[in-house]
């Protein structure tokens, strides 16, 4: 264990899956405590993670590192009011806000998409950024900066779906092309404040949200044609980014948008 985030403290929603798993096993590597946030605390059955019945946050204790859990909604206000006020009580302050929970309905086109769909994908994947941006800045601006840092740190997991647009996900590039910008508009509004904004958008990687384009034989090897980089992506990949963005090596980043996608935006 290291110690860039010594002290820290983060709140990952959607941490006890895939990317957000990946995440906090990271930033609690670094010595941040971690309020694991989540509709359950166990993984989805289609992960791919290898103690995949141990929720993140007993991972992460096992391992020596600082963690609980904590029930929210990402798409319910009240539920990520709560989850900020619970982190407060228990830890004294929010340093790093993660918003990682995210949703995916399938491939369809928008003739085939439904506006329940479409409605679920918008609550989850724009609505929930937004939600967890507001209730952890609102607690930001009241604390004084850390040392060498600033007074807290946003990181979005948006997608390569919210700079490029993928065949068969209407609602989802949607969803992320709004965190990509609304990354971009908070960065601006509380740059003043030293409050840092920044999104990671991760090509394809092995998660439950994409079981079965991996378990598809040609969608796999479509997935894998298009990505530069010889391999397609890991959650880690994601972790390291997101892990750079929370630490203080990154204090003069902010409204970026940075893809951790093996080159497949880069064509
Ligand atoms: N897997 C990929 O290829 C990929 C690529 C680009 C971006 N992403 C993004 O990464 C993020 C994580 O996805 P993943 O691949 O780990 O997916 P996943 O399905 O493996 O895990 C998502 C986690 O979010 C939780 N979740 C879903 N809705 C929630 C809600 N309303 N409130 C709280 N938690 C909720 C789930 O319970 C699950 O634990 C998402 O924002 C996704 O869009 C994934």
């Amino acid at each position: 264990m290291t110690n860039k985030l010594q002290g820290r403290v983060a709140i990952v929603t959607g941490a006890s899956s895939g990317n957000g798993r990946a995440i906090a096993l990271a930033l609690a590597a670094q010595g941040a405590s971690i309020l694991c946030s989540d509709l359950k605390p166990t993984a989805l059955a289609g992960g791919y993670e290898v103690d995949i019945d141990t929720p993140t946050h007993e991972a992460i204790r096992k391992s020596g590192g600082k963690a609980e859990y904590f029930q929210a909604d990402a798409s319910k206000t009240q539920d990520v009011e709560r989850l900020v006020a619970n982190c407060v009580s228990a830890y004294g302050r929010l340093d790093i806000m993660v918003n990682n929970a995210g949703v995916f309905t399938g491939l369809h086109n928008i003739l085939d998409e439904t506006e329940d769909q479409y409605d679920f994908t918008m609550n989850v994947n724009a609505k929930g950024v937004w939600l967890g941006s507001k209730y952890a800045i609102k607690q930001m601006v009241t604390q004084e900066p850390v040392e060498g840092g600033g007074r807290g740190r946003i990181i979005n997991i948006a997608s390569i779906g919210g700079l490029v647009g993928l065949a068969l996900e209407p609602a989802y590039c949607a969803s992320k092309g709004a965190v990509v910008n609304l990354t971009r508009q908070l960065a601006i509004d509380f740059a003043p404040q030293l409050i840092n904004v920044n999104a990671v958008c991760p090509g394809f990687l092995a998660t439950a949200m994409v079981r079965s384009f991996l378990e598809d034989k040609d969608t796999k090897d479509a997935l894998e044609s298009l990505t530069p980089w010889p391999r397609l992506g890991t959650p880690e990949d994601v972790a390291k980014a997101v892990t750079f963005l929370a630490s203080d090596d990154s204090a003069w980043i902010t409204g970026s948008n940075l893809t951790v996608d093996g080159a497949f935006t880069a064509r």
